[in-house]
Parts: C-alpha cells; structure tokens; sequence
C-alpha cells in the first residue's frame, strides 16, 4: 500500500490532535443538550472518523449510522447521492449531527440535510473531517470542519479510492497514474 502513496497530507498526530480539538467544540457547543445527542455517521468513509470523534465525547450519547452512495467506483468524481441504509429510528425532536468524512462538491450532504431536516428533529448540525475550500458551495454552512484542503483526491483515515485504501492511518495522496 505504502508504494501507492505520493504524499501524507495530514499526518496521523495531526488528525488526532484536532479530532480531540473538535470534540472539544461539540461538547461546548451543545452544552446541556449533548447527553440528548444523536450522532449519525454517513457510512462508509466516516467510520475511522466516527470511532475516534466518539471516543473523545466525554457524554452519553447515541449513534445512528446512514449509508449513502453515490456510485463513484472507480473514478474520483462524485455521482448522484442516494441513501443506501436509511436510519433505524425517528429523529424527531431530537439533536442530530451528522458525521462525514469530506464536503467536497457538497452533493451528499446537501440530499442528507434536506432528508433529515424534513423529519423534524430539535437540532442539525453538520461535522467533517475535511471541506474542500474552494469547492464547497458557500450555501451548505458545516458547523465542525476538521481541516480544509485545497482541490486534491485524497484518500486514508477512512477516505477510498475505488473501495480501498480506507486503512491507511492518514490522509494522503495517491500516485497520479493509479487514477483511471
Ligand atoms: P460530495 O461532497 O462531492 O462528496 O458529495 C461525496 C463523497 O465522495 C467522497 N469523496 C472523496 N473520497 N477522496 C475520497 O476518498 C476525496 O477527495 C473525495 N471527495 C469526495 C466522500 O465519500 C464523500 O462523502
């Protein structure tokens, strides 16, 4: 795996430390509500995310998971999002925050904000590890951004390209001619 990479984007203590840092702003920012929270990581590329977010939320809390494709496959453009695995419970009345790994054209976030909003839970609020900064739509506001990134695929720490890569431990690059 390792001869695939190019470069490390952002190292594994890099992530690590602001994973912790973000919790930090969750906690604080929910305040009193964070015992009533519902976490709901989009599967799959959250899930490294998720695990470590999670584990840094010093409250009890639940989680919900969503699984939303967008038949990508093999190439490093985005598709037409849909949910694959809806959720397994209401979210009415209750405090969402859902948890995904990259805002990048913002097309999945956008499809799961409108679902999820138009069933009525009290809060919604959007978290990622990563936003592209000159890409995402300016209208699609993320309340916890882990890092912003210039314009790059990239790939690690849960992020695939073509269905792996996933475990490599940080966010990184791959060597160009493995793009089709
Ligand atoms: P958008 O915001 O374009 O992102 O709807 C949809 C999903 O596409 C994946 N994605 C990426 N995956 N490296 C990846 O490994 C990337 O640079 C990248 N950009 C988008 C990701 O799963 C995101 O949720």
């Amino acid at each position: 795996m390792e001869a695939d990479i190019s470069r490390i984007l952002i190292p594994r203590e890099t992530i690590a430390r602001r994973v912790r840092e973000l919790a930090g702003e969750i906690a604080s920012t929910y305040g009193d509500e964070a015992s009533g929270l519902l976490l709901v990581p989009i599967l799959s590329g959250s899930l490294i995310f998720t695990a470590d977010l999670m584990r840094e939320l010093p409250f009890v809390m639940r989680i919900a998971v969503l699984s939303v494709s967008s038949y990508r496959g093999a190439s490093t453009q985005g598709g037409t999002p849909n949910i694959v695995q809806d959720l397994k419970l209401d979210i009415r009345g209750r405090h969402v925050l859902v948890v995904d790994d990259i805002l990048d054209t913002g097309n999945t976030l956008r499809m799961v904000m409108g679902k999820l909003a138009e069933r009525g839970p009290a809060s919604l609020r959007m978290c990622v590890l990563l936003r592209k900064k000159d890409k995402a739509p300016s209208d699609l506001k993320a309340d916890f951004v882990g890092f912003d990134i210039d314009d790059v695929f990239v790939v690690g720490y849960g992020l695939d390209y073509n269905d792996q890569y996933r475990n490599w431990p940080e966010i990184a690059v791959l060597k160009p001619e493995l793009y089709q």
